[in-house]
């Protein structure tokens, strides 16, 4: 057994505590990071297979995330373009492929009128909302009684109008079926974004990408604490008390700290022992959230065969399996690649099928919108958080029904010298890098203020 003394521990070296270690550090605090894994990044994952890098995890950066252009630029991290150029993809419910430019889906004209007609009361819905404190809208509570789906059936009875809006923000963002979130979640993450209009922007959503891949930005803040990241620990024991706390890994390095910040996917809190147990409020609060789930697909060809065909890469349908994709070719990189997503129910139904058969049908869904060269990647990579013991799920948590307006007043706020840090519980760039590096920030500016006084 090893112990070690320090101003602060960190549990989890994903982007929120690493980002929340490096400004206790700035703030001349001494700290220690535990992490479970032999890596750091959490859901931030850049892999190398047969000289192919795949972005595992969380990849894109959109324009209006200051806080991780901030750290790309400190870090001296650059940023490229995802490619865009040409014709994107629709397939719609009678499965009829049909070539767009823009935003809105080409859909017949009654459909097209009844989707800017939805985003623009979405948009005006989403400025009322404040994106730190959605729970404080004085409809809060109604808007999260209701069901995502319940708020669109009530919007319009144009089907296919509801199937792309719900697509927006349930399969492409919260990952759950829009009859297991509520109205005030999707507002909260359109807000987020600063608009229900930049959800629907694939552009402004998934601007860029980093040169050499996202994970990049944990390991580069890692590499400033050195010996201070401890990895293979994950952290079984939290003992607290007003004093301070001990947090005693599996292997039994103790680090005895002044504070504690949890920095792990909400989901994990109830793996750790806290002694003595958190208070009644926090043990029902995080009984309230649970994790999305979607399959991120990679399929990597000779060249960017699309391209030739005048194709962006960008693809969208609520009725494939693969609801949207995108060309995710790396920079610099000869070979092309497709990036698809499976998302929630599509997900579980997949996962009950072999790997081959699994493959299979994921292909012929890319190759509804790309044609057949689609089902012949050279190489193939499924990433499936699901099965990861220390995340448990993909893209973030989310509150269950009432969830948000009952208890998301009270996720941030400390036990004793327990805080908590991480994406799931940011306002703006909520379940993203972006999110996880602001509510790193301001944990460890709370926490320097009190102990530096
Ligand atoms: P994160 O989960 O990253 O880190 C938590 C760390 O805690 C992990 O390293 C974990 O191992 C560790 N841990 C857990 N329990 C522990 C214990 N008991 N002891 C010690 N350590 C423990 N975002 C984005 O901005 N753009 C994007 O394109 C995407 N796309 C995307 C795709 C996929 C497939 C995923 C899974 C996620 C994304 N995201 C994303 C989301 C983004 O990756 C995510 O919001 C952040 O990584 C969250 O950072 P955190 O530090 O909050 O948690």
């Amino acid at each position: 057994m090893t112990a070690i003394e320090r101003d602060v521990v960190i549990i989890g070296a994903g982007p929120s505590g690493l980002t929340a270690a490096n400004e206790l550090t700035k703030a001349g605090l001494t700290v220690a990071v535990l992490e479970a894994r032999d890596r750091v990044g959490g859901r931030t994952w850049t892999d190398h297979f047969d000289g192919h890098m795949i972005e595992i995890g969380g990849q894109w950066v959109s324009p209006d995330q200051d806080a991780l252009l901030d750290t790309l630029a400190e870090l001296g991290l650059e940023t490229y373009s995802r490619y865009r150029e040409g014709e994107n993809v629709y397939i719609d419910k009678d499965g009829e492929k049909r070539l767009f430019t823009g935003d809105i889906f080409p859909v017949k004209p009654e459909t097209e009128a009844e989707l800017i007609r939805l985003i623009d009361e979405l948009d005006v819905i989403v400025a009322e909302i404040d994106a730190e404190k959605p729970w404080a809208h004085p409809r809060a509570e109604e808007y999260d009684s209701i069901t995502f789906k319940h708020w669109l059936e009530e919007a319009t009875a144009d089907q296919e109008a509801r199937d792309n809006i719900s697509l927006y923000i349930g399969a492409a963002m919260i990952t759950k079926p829009d009859h297991a979130f509520s109205f005030l979640q999707a507002l909260l993450m359109a807000a987020s974004a600063g608009s229900f209009t930049h959800l629907v922007d694939a552009d402004f959503i998934l601007d860029k990408r980093v040169v050499g891949g996202m994970q990049g930005v944990s390991i580069a803040l890692a590499e400033r604490l050195g010996d201070d990241v401890h990895l293979g620990q994950p952290v079984r024991t939290l003992r607290w008390s007003e004093d301070g706390v001990v947090a005693i890994t599996a292997s039994g390095l103790e680090v005895h700290a002044k504070r504690a910040i949890l920095a792990v996917p909400p989901v994990l809190f109830s793996r750790i022992s806290y002694e003595p147990p958190l208070p009644r409020h926090q043990h029902q609060l995080h009984q309230h959230l649970s994790m999305g789930f979607v399959i991120k697909v990679h399929a990597v060809y000779e060249t960017p065969f699309w391209r030739e065909a005048g194709l962006s890469g960008t693809a969208f349908s609520p009725y494939e399996l693969s609801h949207e994709a995108y060309d995710n070719t790396n920079h610099d990189d000869p070979f092309g690649t497709l990036v698809g997503f499976v998302s929630d129910r599509n997900a579980d139904g997949v996962f009950e099928l072999s790997a081959e058969e699994r493959k299979a049908r994921i292909l012929e869904s890319l190759s509804h919108y790309y044609g057949e060269q689609a089902k012949n990647p050279v190489f193939y990579y499924e990433s499936d958080w699901g099965s990861e013991e220390w995340t448990r799920g993909a893209y973030a948590a989310s509150f269950d029904m009432g969830g948000l307006s009952r208890y998301g007043a009270d996720q941030r706020t400390p036990v004793g010298p327990i805080s908590f840090s991480c994406s799931d519980f940011a306002g703006a760039g909520y379940q993203h890098v972006d999110g996880a590096i602001r509510v790193g920030r301001e944990t460890a500016a709370a926490i320097a203020a009190e102990l530096k006084g």
